[in-house]
């Protein structure tokens, strides 16, 4: 514990408060004395200074575009490692030794299938209905099903529920993309690896037999790793939040989905691929940087910008690579969003606009090319990015219900609403 303190003076009183440090990035000033000692609260709506936990599972240096899992940069482990083995590295704190992988993989394996009554949920939806409304009602009703896994002051039950989620997500997800088109719905296979029995469960059709292409299968999972987890944004904020009142994991989870939802989220990659399709064409680049930086004009550019890197996001540079790796495998020489997309990044990198609020593209601005390219409807770009969070959104849970100091968390607020006034009846009020 560092023995530093921070000097506040408010209206002429001093107020001394302990700072904390980490293994790297900045300190923090521990202010939950601060309204004890003079009345006031801080303010900073969108947590652009603020730390709502302490947390050992993933590092972002948004200035030097760096990005650590449990210490360990982002393209060692999508060049070296699998899915699984992150999931094992977020949710553990250590790479697994082969013995650990082997019975991580078997146990995740082993809980990929739904309660069969699940289908029913589909049938209520209509065709057309978006996924991610899809994957917010069941993986919340997954709690109305695994009353044994919801428990959350039994760690043997956390580790349960932890598995089933991360095992069920591409099973609902994949279920979800079959019901939108009118396919059956195909089981897992047990003896396909996590990424590939996901390929099989949305590719496959009763009429053939389905082969992996393990190319693509490994492209995806690697796009899985780049999304596993990445401190405290939004979602994994709201499900620390809702884990913090006491909701079971499968509520909490759910809540995360929700919230990645939006369009300046997790919604971005299918908000950026429509833009993409919107532009259109390299001629029409200039008109849509102009409405980007027009104060009067609502656009954004989808997939630019971060509230923490402001440097090139190191999932981006892996992203672009794995791009062209599916394009060429899929035999597609010349993808006109791709050179949409291309163009659009070095006008961008190089417009002073762009540079001095420093926007650079981030991880949802080449995953559309990819996912789309791989088959996948626009629709399911944000569910992608569901099934891979989940387990950032697990280890994050966890670590914060394993926390001894966890309380729920309730903000405070600066009130500028009307102060207190007498009831006015009906009458009086003319
Ligand atoms: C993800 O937090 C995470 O870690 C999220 C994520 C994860 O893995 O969990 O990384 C995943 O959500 C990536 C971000 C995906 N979203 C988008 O691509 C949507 C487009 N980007 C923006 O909406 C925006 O950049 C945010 C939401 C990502 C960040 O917003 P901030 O930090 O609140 O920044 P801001 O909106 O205050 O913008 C700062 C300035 C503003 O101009 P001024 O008011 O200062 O003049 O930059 C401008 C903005 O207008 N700006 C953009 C822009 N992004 C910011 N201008 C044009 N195009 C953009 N994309």
């Amino acid at each position: 514990m560092s023995s530093k303190t921070s000097t506040i003076t408010v209206d002429g009183k001093s107020v001394e408060l302990p700072v904390k440090e980490g293994t790297i990035g900045p300190s923090v000033i521990d202010i939950s004395k601060l309204y004890g000692q003079t009345g006031m609260f801080t303010y900073d709506p969108g947590f652009t200074s603020t730390a709502a936990t302490e947390s050992k599972i993933t590092y972002i240096d948004g200035d030097k575009g760096i990005l650590l899992y449990r210490g360990y940069p982002i393209d060692q482990l999508a060049e070296h490692g699998d899915f699984l083995e992150t999931c094992y590295l977020l949710l553990y704190g250590e790479l697994p030794t082969a013995a650990q992988k082997a019975d991580f993989d078997y146990r995740v394996t082993r809980h990929t299938m739904v309660h069969d009554q699940m289908n029913r949920f589909f049938t209520g939806f209509r065709r057309d209905a978006h996924p991610m409304a899809i994957m917010v009602a069941c993986v919340g009703a997954l709690s109305a099903f695994y009353h044994d896994s919801t428990d959350i002051s039994d760690p043997h039950q956390r580790m349960i529920a932890s598995m089933r989620m991360i095992a069920k997500m591409p099973t609902l997800a994949a279920m979800a993309y079959k019901y939108s088109i009118g396919q059956p719905f195909v089981y897992p296979q047990n003896d396909l690896d996590y990424t590939s029995n996901f390929l099989r469960m949305c590719f496959a059709v009763p009429a053939e037999e389905y082969k992996v292409n393990p190319v693509l299968s490994r492209a995806l999972d690697r796009i899985f790793i780049l999304h596993a987890d990445h401190e405290q944004n939004a979602s994994t904020s709201t499900v620390r939040l809702a884990g913090s009142s006491g909701a079971n994991p499968f509520a909490c989870i759910a809540a995360g989905i929700a919230c990645l939802w939006g369009p300046a989220h997790g919604g971005a990659n299918e908000a950026a691929l429509k833009m993409l399709e919107e532009i259109g064409t390299p001629d029409r680049i200039p008109m849509y940087i102009a409405k980007a930086k027009d104060k009067n004009d609502p656009f954004r550019l989808m997939g630019f910008g971060h509230r923490v890197y402001k440097n090139y996001d190191p999932r981006a540079r892996i992203m672009q690579k794995t791009t062209h790796e599916v394009l060429n495998e899929l035999g597609i020489k010349d993808d006109p969003l791709l050179d949409v997309a291309i163009e659009l990044e070095q006008i961008a990198l190089k417009d002073e606009y762009f540079v001095e609020k420093k926007l650079y593209p981030n991880i949802d601005f080449y995953s559309g090319i990819t996912l789309k390219a791989m088959g996948f409807p626009t629709s399911m770009f944000t569910v992608l990015f569901a099934l891979a969070r989940t387990v950032g959104w697990i280890a994050q849970w966890s670590e914060m219900i394993e926390d001894p100091s966890q309380r729920i968390g309730r903000p405070r607020q600066l009130y500028t609403g009307a102060p207190h006034r007498d009831y006015v009846t009906l009458a009086q009020r003319g």
